[in-house]
């Protein structure tokens, strides 16, 4: 008996840890942990509100917001805010054009997602935010992102304004120097994010999404979409 007490409350420690982490990782800003805790608490025991059904990629829990307002520089070199994207659709981002690989990898994705849309793609902006923008000028973005697919756009900025862009989306990034070498990597997340007309991130797709995987959802979303304004 005491034994199976012992489970259970090894259990339960166990549902709530891993319920205080996902709300650490899913508070919205201005949300504090503990309203975030106690929230996902009540989702997690059917008292809160229902969860959006899935469209495919990782769907964004209820109230969470990712995305808003911005302040960049495009690869041309003009200054762009998240008014330039108003009513179109993108599948953004974070990276920086020095990655061995990861980068690369997810750029290509994206751009094969945008081509497998077929018309549809091209409601669909593909853009790179930097986070390196110490090295990523315009001129090196534009190179670089040419290369991937010719309607993908490439922004940077001051660090600051890369910082807050970056603090909107909830993105990670730290330089890594190598002691061995010239240059230094930088270490980041890896988040794809299909950002809606009114510049709110829908939805999010982790590093191993596939291009077929990615297209699927962000037909679903624009479908829906349009369903919903007609
Ligand atoms: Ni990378």
């Amino acid at each position: 008996m005491l034994r199976v007490v012992r489970l259970l409350v090894v259990l339960l420690v166990a549902l709530l840890g891993g319920t205080w982490a996902y709300a650490w990782v899913t508070r919205t800003p201005g949300e504090t942990l503990g309203e975030a805790f106690a929230g996902r608490l009540a989702l997690l025991f059917g008292g809160g509100q229902q969860a959006v059904p899935a469209a495919g990629g990782v769907q964004l829990p209820q109230g969470m917001v990712l995305g808003g307002p911005f302040s960049l520089v495009d690869q041309t070199g003009r200054a762009v805010t998240e008014r330039d994207f108003s009513g179109k659709w993108l599948l953004l981002y974070f990276g920086y054009t020095y990655c061995p690989d990861v980068c690369p990898t997810e750029l290509g994705t994206i751009a094969a997602a945008v081509d497998a849309l077929g018309p549809l793609g091209e409601k669909v902006v593909p853009v790179m935010v930097t986070i390196d923008p110490q090295r990523d000028t315009p001129a090196q973005l534009a190179d670089y992102v040419s290369r991937f697919h010719p309607r993908m756009l490439g922004l940077t900025g001051t660090p600051e304004q890369v910082a807050e862009a970056a603090r909107r989306y909830r993105v990670y990034y730290a330089k890594v120097n190598r002691p061995d070498a010239g240059a230094y990597l930088m270490d980041h997340s890896s988040f794809v994010y299909l950002v809606g007309p009114d510049g709110r991130v829908r939805s999010l797709f982790r590093p191993e999404a596939g291009p077929d995987d990615m297209a699927a959802a962000v037909r679903a979303q624009l479908t829906r979409a349009a369903a919903a304004a007609s």
